[in-house]
């Protein structure tokens, strides 16, 4: 890997997240006004728009022809593409943000050659932000400084705080709730914060044990998930997939088997029904 390369995608991708987040603080308009997309409870905010090309345009400044993924619709539109994509959500936890609650973020993966090579996720109002480097680590950066983090060494599934998301339609939000219900006797207790993207960086912070959740989209979770694995963490998906848009699941590696197999079975009981719809 071109160590020159990655040392330029993190830090324009720490700058422009660092950038994005003020944006959004300090140009927050006293009424914001809210569009609704797949559901009543799914919106999209002035400030995501202007948040994603905000951070689209800063990219392109200084790398035009790389490529994106944004949640708000930005794509590739390089004649000449480059092997560098941007995989970006420019308010994860936009119904926090809409409510002004803290808990919402700025999350900035970037793939070379189809493999995640960096993840940022920074969370303006909590004044942290999570950077995780390919084969280099997690770490925390907050007014203290910059430190290397690693993952909770729990071992035992019944002492495991859960973090989890609903998706934003209802039946899948339904199916959620009998999951959720099915396991809560087995686990120590849940946590829902409402950004899948700090969810998964609660995980490699190891603040909480374990994560999981149906329906995401990549914006979500690419930044947080190489965060999760680079804090010495295990992600994955249905049985012998990758973390994807279907389930998504991460936790320590002392939890995980026991948990991914748990949340598999009644993900297999509850959800499967609706992959043939
Ligand atoms: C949402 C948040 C939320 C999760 C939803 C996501 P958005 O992202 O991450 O925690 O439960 O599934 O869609 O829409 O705020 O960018």
């Amino acid at each position: 890997m071109d160590e020159l390369l990655i040392k330029q995608l993190e830090s324009m991708a720490l700058e422009i997240a660092l950038a994005a987040g003020s944006l959004l603080v300090n140009e927050r308009p006293v009424h914001l006004s809210v569009d609704t997309k797949t559901s009543e409870t799914d919106v999209v905010t002035a400030m995501d728009k202007a948040a994603e090309a905000f951070i689209v345009e800063s990219i392109k400044a200084e790398r035009p022809n790389d490529v994106f993924l944004g949640e708000e619709g930005s794509v590739n539109i390089s004649p000449n593409p480059s092997n560098v994509q941007w995989i970006v959500d420019p308010i994860d936890g936009t119904v926090n943000y809409l409510h002004r609650h803290p808990i919402w973020s700025v999350s900035i993966g970037v793939k070379v050659d189809h493999i995640t090579q960096i993840g940022v996720v920074h969370a303006p109002l909590l004044r942290e932000t999570y950077l995780a480097v390919k084969g280099q680590g997690a770490f925390l950066i907050n007014e203290t400084g910059k430190q290397k983090i690693s993952i909770s060494r729990n071992t035992t599934l019944g002492h495991t705080l859960v973090a989890t998301g609903f998706s934003y339609e209802s039946e899948k939000r339904k199916k959620h709730s009998k999951v959720i219900s099915e396991i809560s006797d087995k686990v120590r207790d849940f946590r829902r914060d409402g950004s899948a993207a700090i969810d998964l960086c609660m995980v490699g912070l190891g603040r909480v044990d374990a994560y999981f959740e149906t329906g995401l989209h990549p914006w979500d979770y690419t930044a947080g998930a190489l965060f999760v694995q680079e804090a010495g963490g295990v992600t994955g998906g249905l049985a012998g997939e990758p973390l994807n848009d279907e389930l998504a699941i991460a936790a320590n590696p002392g939890v995980f088997n026991e948990f991914a197999t748990l949340i598999r079975d009644n993900y297999q009981k509850f959800y499967l029904s609706l992959r043939f719809k």
